[in-house]
C-alpha cells in the first residue's frame, strides 16, 4: 500500500485518518505492518482465486478501461451538486417532503423543458415531460404502455445498445433488429419488419456512431406517419458534439409520433439517476400510468437540486468543460491508433464518448478484445452489440472519457500491438 503520507495527499484527507484506517485493518487482519518495509495486504486476508469460466469480460484487473458510455467519474463537479442539494435542503418547504408527483417535481419539468428546447431542438412544454431515474427505466414504461395499447412488435438497432432489447422483451414484446449502416437505421427494412414502434439512437447511433443523414431522418418519420407508429429517440450523449454544430433531435420534426429520451447519465454521472423523456400527447396517460402505478423517484430534493443545476446554467458550463477535454481524449486515442495500426478505420467521431474501430480483415474481434482484457485493457467487441447472427464487423467500441490522454496513449498504443497480431 502506498506511505499513508502519499495516499492522504492523494485522497485529500488527513494524514491521521489514513493512519487510522491502516491500524484498523491490520487489527483485523487484512494488513501487516513491519516498521521499515511499509504495509502490505496479508495474504491471509486474500480471497483464494478460483477459475472463472471463460468469458467475454474476462476477470482480472483493469488498468486501461476503453469500454464504451462512461463518462469521466473525476470530473463530476462535486462542490456545485453539493452546494444545490445545500440549497435544495433549506429552501423545500416540510409540505413539499410529501409523497411527490410521480411525473416528477414541477420545477424540474420546467427547467428541462427550457433545456431540451434549447439545447436540443425538442419540442416540448413542462408538462410533456417526465422525470425517472434513467432512459432505461423510460423506454421500459414506454414497451408496456404501448403493450396496453396492443402493440406486439418493436424494432431495435443491430448493432445496438442491449438494453434496447431487453426491455422491450422484459415488457413482453418481441425485439425486431434492424440493421444499421453507414446511414444510420435502414428504414427500407422497417415495412417488411411490421413494427408498432422503433427505439432509435439518431445523432450518435450507439455503438457504430453513426449521424442518421437527413433523408433517412426524413424517410424515417414518413414511415411512422403512414404505419401509425410510434419512434422512440434515446438521445443519450448528444451534447457532446466536437466537430459541427449540433444536430437537432429527431423529436422536432415530429412531435406527435416521437417520444424524446434525455439522460444525465453520460452529462454527469449514472450514480445520480436522474433522466427524463418527452412523451407524445397519445401516450401519455398510458405512459402517466406506468410512473404512477411503480413511482420510481429520484429523491425530491435531487430533483430539486437539479432544477437548479441546469436554471443556473451549471449543466451547460460542465458539458463545455468536458467537451473540451473529451475532445483532447478523443484524438489521443485516435491519432494513436491511426498511426500506430493505420489498418484500422475510425468511425463514429463526431459525437458521443466512444469511438468504433473497424478491423479490416475477418478476424474474431472478440478474441481480440479478450486478448485486450488479459493485458487489462478493457474493449468491447462489436460482435457483443449485435442481436442477429450475420452479425456486422469485426470491429473495436472504444470509450475514451475516463482515461487520461497518457493513459489513452498507452492503452491505445497496446491495442494496436494486438490488432496488428492479428492481422
Ligand atoms: C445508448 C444508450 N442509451 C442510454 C444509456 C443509459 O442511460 P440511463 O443510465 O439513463 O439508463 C446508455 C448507457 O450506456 C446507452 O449506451
Amino acid at each position: 500500500l502506498p506511505p499513508s503520507r502519499a495516499l492522504a495527499v492523494d485522497l485529500g484527507v488527513s494524514r491521521g485518518v489514513v493512519t487510522d484506517v491502516y491500524a484498523q485493518l491490520a487489527a483485523e487482519g487484512y494488513l501487516k505492518t513491519r516498521r521499515g518495509s511499509g504495509t502490505k495486504v496479508s495474504q491471509l486476508a486474500m480471497p483464494r482465486q478460483t477459475p472463472s469460466p471463460a468469458s467475454d469480460a474476462g476477470s482480472g484487473s483493469i488498468d486501461f478501461d476503453l469500454r464504451p458510455g462512461q463518462p469521466d467519474f473525476d470530473a463530476f463537479p462535486r462542490k456545485r451538486w453539493q452546494a444545490e442539494v445545500a440549497r435544495a435542503l433549506r429552501v423545500i418547504p416540510s409540505r413539499a417532503l410529501t409523497y411527490p408527483d410521480p411525473l416528477g417535481i414541477g420545477e424540474l419539468r420546467t427547467a428541462v423543458s427550457d433545456y431540451v428546447t434549447r439545447v436540443r431542438g425538442v419540442d416540448a412544454r413542462a408538462d410533456s415531460v417526465i422525470i425517472g431515474p434513467s432512459t432505461t427505466y423510460g423506454i421500459s414504461t414506454i414497451w408496456r404502455a404501448l403493450r396496453e395499447l396492443g402493440a406486439r412488435r418493436v424494432g431495435i438497432e443491430n448493432p445496438g445498445w442491449r438494453w434496447q432489447s431487453r426491455t422491450v422483451q422484459q415488457a413482453g414484446l418481441q425485439a425486431v433488429p434492424i440493421a444499421v449502416d453507414e446511414a444510420g437505421l435502414m428504414v427500407d427494412e422497417l415495412d417488411a419488419a411490421k413494427v408498432d414502434a422503433i427505439c432509435l439512437t439518431p445523432a450518435h447511433q450507439y455503438p457504430t456512431g453513426v449521424v442518421m443523414t437527413s433523408d433517412r431522418r426524413s424517410a424515417v418519420v414518413g414511415w411512422a406517419r403512414r404505419r401509425g407508429a410510434l419512434i422512440v429517440e434515446d438521445d443519450y450523449d448528444a451534447e457532446f458534439r466536437y466537430e459541427r454544430t449540433a444536430v437537432a433531435a429527431l423529436q422536432g420534426l415530429a412531435p406527435d409520433l416521437i417520444a424524446f429520451c434525455g439522460t444525465l447519465s453520460k452529462t454527469l454521472v449514472p450514480a445520480l439517476r436522474l433522466a427524463w423523456m418527452v412523451v407524445p400527447r397519445r401516450i401519455h396517460a398510458a405512459v402517466s400510468k406506468q410512473y404512477a402505478d411503480t413511482w420510481p423517484g429520484p429523491s425530491v430534493i435531487d430533483q430539486l437540486a437539479a432544477a437548479s443545476f441546469i436554471e443556473r446554467g451549471e449543466l451547460d458550463r460542465h458539458i463545455r468543460t468536458s467537451r473540451r477535454r473529451y475532445r483532447l481524449r478523443r484524438d489521443a486515442l485516435v491519432s494513436t491508433l491511426s498511426s500506430r495500426a493505420p489498418e484500422l478505420r475510425i468511425g463514429g467521431v463526431a459525437a458521443g464518448l466512444h469511438v468504433i474501430a473497424w478491423l479490416n480483415r475477418p478476424v474474431d474481434d472478440v478474441a481480440i478484445a479478450s486478448s485486450a482484457r488479459d493485458l487489462g485493457l478493457a474493449v468491447h467487441s462489436l460482435h457483443h452489440h449485435c442481436f442477429a447472427t450475420d452479425a456486422v464487423g469485426p470491429a473495436l467500441v472504444l470509450g475514451y472519457a475516463s482515461l487520461s490522454e497518457p493513459q489513452l496513449r498507452r492503452g491505445a498504443a497496446m491495442l494496436a500491438n494486438l490488432v496488428r497480431a492479428a492481422q
